[in-house]
């Protein structure tokens, strides 16, 4: 695909009026205002009857993609693994794992997704590999003192006989992030222990990795999302650390090493990861060597970090011209339902990010997290757990369908590119009940129980009601247990039903598209510019307006394009959302 010009961002002004941001009509790279939907391969749908998820099963539902209308697709990965974090562990970088199908299969399905208009974005772990990699079994093999253990981060214990790991860093999953080899020596890994940490300081390193981005980008990638982009390197002399370490809590801490997570003017939420293993300044030319391989490319081809750092203005440092072109906003992910807070970050996400001439990246659901239908049904909202257990609080399931379809289409309605998970289109809730003997998310075992982890968010879709596993392959088989209600949330009941969460996203998309509110601006409305419950503001001549409070907010307009739920005598419900012509 062509690249777009001119390709050198110029930074939005910045206004001092109720405007936050200010749109553009100049000519833009794609990723600057699309809609990209994630797809989780092992739980999209499956080919080849086994109850997993495959790429064949993801070729045979583009289809569903394409009638939603997204601008692109984000495949989690598909490599050679042995799955011990469904794939974040990977043991060969250039192959396809069996479990998903093979590289011609690959081939197919990119070639079906760029037939019908979409571009396809891969998923790159270089933090770590998974402990089969060809690398670590050497490493393994080769002893203390080798060339093949500097490329990871070997090193000797504490103590007297060194049995101490060398500092008291937890992994993200819970426990050491240390294991002791047989030889005495201990490897870092921020995850689990079959996710040895790699040396980016080591010249090897970085250049096997962007071999790694060329096989792809050869293939015909459009981009690449990046793996704990904010962790690849660490402080020098790998100091303790006794702050709290969690994927989507980083930043509370507990005793002696206090950090400025960012202030709620920031938009801060807590969201950020802390400590020396963490947003260290060293990844930014990483990220630099990777711009100049893609920009050899032709057809804009983009990078997209998940890297939980706060404050924004922090994590917009990624985002500068010659680094990455996105940044997951988990600010915005993890805020409260809250009319105040929402407007915080939201301003505070453009402010930080027009400083680089950076587009913001939404996102409200994925695989790590709790799914928002589900979220923002729970007794205490703004809560985030890491999975909810069956003897939990259980959500109110439509409660929080409802703020979901509000939240999914106040985000649509905002400039800058936005981020679906696969199954919120439809109004997927979290499977809330799962038996523990069925868990598989390492953090539920490295915490020893303690934490229910994400095997909540990634069970199968349900793609017919009727169906046995409802349709998510030719067999009925699936990995994790669908529940019941998936039944009611089957694509096929959605489909040309008008007010499904289905056509409601489809709608949005297309109003999106036509309206151009992705590369538009955005000011907030003054008559609720402080409003406790509303979050109100007008993009390109259309308004949005958010009552997340229970009492009806009159329609600040008489030509309603679009609404999150029934209108109530021409006022706006709770917790609903309209899009309404300004
Ligand atoms: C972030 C990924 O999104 C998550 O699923 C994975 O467990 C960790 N990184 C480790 O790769």
């Amino acid at each position: 695909m062509a690249t777009t010009e001119p390709t050198t961002p110029t930074p939005a002004p910045l206004a001092a009026d109720g405007t936050v941001h200010v749109g553009s009509d100049a000519a833009r790279e794609w990723w600057r205002d699309a809609v990209i939907y994630q797809v989780y391969p092992r739980s999209f749908a499956d080919g080849d009857g086994d109850g997993i998820g495959d790429i064949p099963g993801i070729t045979s539902r583009l289809d569903h993609l394409k009638t939603l209308g997204v601008d692109a697709v984000w495949l989690s990965p598909f490599y050679r693994s042995p799955q011990k974090d469904a794939g974040y562990d990977v043991a060969d970088y250039r192959d396809v794992d069996p479990l998903f199908g093979t590289l011609a299969d690959f081939d197919a399905m990119l070639a079906g997704a760029h037939d019908r208009g979409m571009r396809v974005i891969v998923d790159l772990v270089p933090n770590h590999t998974s402990d089969q990699h060809a690398w670590f079994q050497e490493a393994l093999a080769a002893g203390p003192g080798s060339a093949a253990r500097e490329r990871y981060m070997f090193r000797d214990g504490r103590g007297p006989d060194g049995t101490e790991p060398p500092n008291n860093w937890q992994s993200i999953f819970g426990g050491a992030a240390w294991t002791r080899v047989d030889d005495g020596q201990w490897y870092l890994h921020l995850f689990d222990a079959s996710q040895p940490d790699l040396d980016w300081n080591h010249p090897e390193v970085r250049a096997e990795f962007e071999d790694v981005l060329r096989f792809w980008l050869d293939k015909g990638v459009d981009g690449f999302r990046i793996d704990v982009a904010h962790g690849m390197v660490k402080a020098d002399g790998l100091p303790d650390w006794h702050g709290h370490v969690s994927m989507v809590e980083g930043s509370a801490t507990e005793d002696d090493q206090p950090v400025d997570p960012g202030a709620p003017e920031d938009g801060s939420t807590g969201a950020g990861n802390q400590g020396p293993m963490f947003d260290q300044d060293g990844v930014h030319e990483i990220y630099r060597s990777w711009h100049r391989v893609l920009a050899e490319y032709d057809g804009d081809r983009c990078l997209v970090a998940e890297a939980w750092v706060e404050p924004l203005s922090r994590l917009a440092r990624y985002v500068r011209p010659d680094e990455m072109h996105q940044a997951f906003n988990f600010s915005f992910l993890t805020t409260a339902w809250d009319a105040a807070a929402l407007r915080r970050v939201i301003a505070a996400s453009y402010r930080a990010n027009d400083e680089v001439g950076a587009p913001t990246t939404w996102v409200l659901s994925n695989h790590d997290v709790v799914r928002h239908a589900t979220r923002l049904g729970l007794p205490e909202v703004g809560v985030r757990p890491n999975g909810v257990f069956a003897t939990d609080p259980q959500p109110d399931e439509a409660l929080g369908l409802r703020r979901a379809r509000a939240a999914s289409l106040l985000m649509l309605g905002m400039p800058g590119s936005a981020y679906l998970y696969q199954g919120e289109e439809l109004g997927l809730p979290e499977h809330t009940t799962l038996p523990n003997e069925v868990r598989q998310d390492p953090g539920h075992f490295r915490t020893g129980g303690a934490e229910a982890g994400r095997d909540g968010c990634r069970v199968p879709l349900p793609w017919e009601a009727d169906a046995p596993g409802y349709g998510f392959g030719p067999t009925g088989k699936t990995w994790l247990p669908q529940p019941e209600s998936y039944e009611r949330y089957a694509a096929d009941v959605q489909y040309g039903v008008a007010g499904s969460t289905f056509e409601l996203y489809r709608a949005a998309l297309a109003t999106r598209s036509t309206e151009g509110l992705g590369h538009g601006g955005l000011t907030w409305l003054e008559a609720w510019s402080d409003a406790p419950d509303v979050v109100a503001f007008v993009n390109r001549g259309v308004a949005v307006v958010a009552n997340l409070g229970s009492t009806p907010v009159p329609l600040p307009g008489t030509e309603v394009l679009l609404a999150s739920g029934d209108l109530d005598d021409g006022a706006i419900p709770a917790d609903t959302t309209v899009w309404l012509r300004a």
